[in-house]
């Protein structure tokens, strides 16, 4: 069976040894490197992991374009101050790494991803956005059952979803869950723009995702997990004493419609 062939099977393909211990090492160093260099005062942007409390000021909006930080929930004491160094108060960089930063722009646009897209049969795809996730030590937190497309709508629906562990993921420190055809389903909504401003979902099936027969995707430092827009995943909080760091890249068909709302 062909790389194609079990990724149209189950939703997701997991690919051991994609990258090296040193490019995942370069990514870290960056981002550690970015976050250092970030000056939060006047506009913390905190990253809300339920769907219907996610941020949603202009931060976020702006997001797409830019190199942006946006900070765990419980990173600030009652005061409004950082508990502890900005790099350690993280959930993510995004969205636009792959485009702005030339180390993220190597990792993203490296020989084996040009490779591994053609096998896929998207190599004409674009890179339309970008993360670099921390899930740190204590305070990384749960992101809800979700379906990338969600957030990457197109029509016809083309996002494809690459996740790079940086270090090893387990289930203490807060691996991707998934079902094996999990993505054999409809997409239950769009998260788009208001036309008064500010976000909202629209729903086109209010079913709930069935979460029955989930698997924990455990996977060793410089795994790719390739993840079908459709195939609903989520992760649990990080409860153990190593952080589990990961970058994603999305892409869509450079022939579907990408609507100004996204
Ligand atoms: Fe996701």
């Amino acid at each position: 069976m062909t790389q194609l062939e079990r990724f149209q099977r189950d939703g997701f393909l997991i690919l051991e040894g994609f990258s090296s211990d040193s490019e995942c090492d370069a990514l870290m160093t960056r981002a550690a490197e970015l976050s250092t260099g970030f000056d939060y005062t006047g506009h913390p942007s905190v990253f809300q992991t339920s769907e219907q409390t996610r941020t949603s000021d202009d931060y976020f909006l702006e997001s797409g374009g830019r190199v942006s930080f946006f900070f765990e929930k419980d990173a600030f004491t009652a005061h409004g101050k950082l508990k502890n160094t900005i790099e350690l108060s993280l959930n993510k960089i995004g969205h636009a790494l792959h485009d702005l930063d030339p180390v993220y722009n190597n990792f993203s646009r490296s020989p084996q991803m040009k490779r591994l897209a053609a096998e896929l049969c998207i190599a004409d795809s674009l890179l339309i956005q970008s993360m670099h996730i921390f899930k740190h030590v204590e305070i990384g937190g749960v992101v809800d059952v979700h379906q990338d497309s969600t957030f990457l709508y197109t029509e016809p629906l083309s996002c494809v979803g690459f996740w790079f562990a940086l270090e090893d993921a387990t289930i203490d420190n807060g691996c991707l869950w998934a079902k094996p055809g999990g993505h054999q389903t409809a997409l239950r909504s769009w998260f788009r723009r208001k036309d008064t401003g500010g976000t909202e979902f629209t729903i086109f099936d209010a079913s709930p995702i069935d979460m029955t027969e989930m698997i924990p995707l455990e996977v060793k430092k410089g795994t790719c997990i390739v993840l079908d827009g459709l195939v609903p995943h989520y992760s649990l909080p990080n409860t153990s004493s190593k952080s589990r760091r990961a970058y994603t890249v999305h892409t869509i068909s450079r022939d579907a419609r990408y609507p100004m709302e996204n």
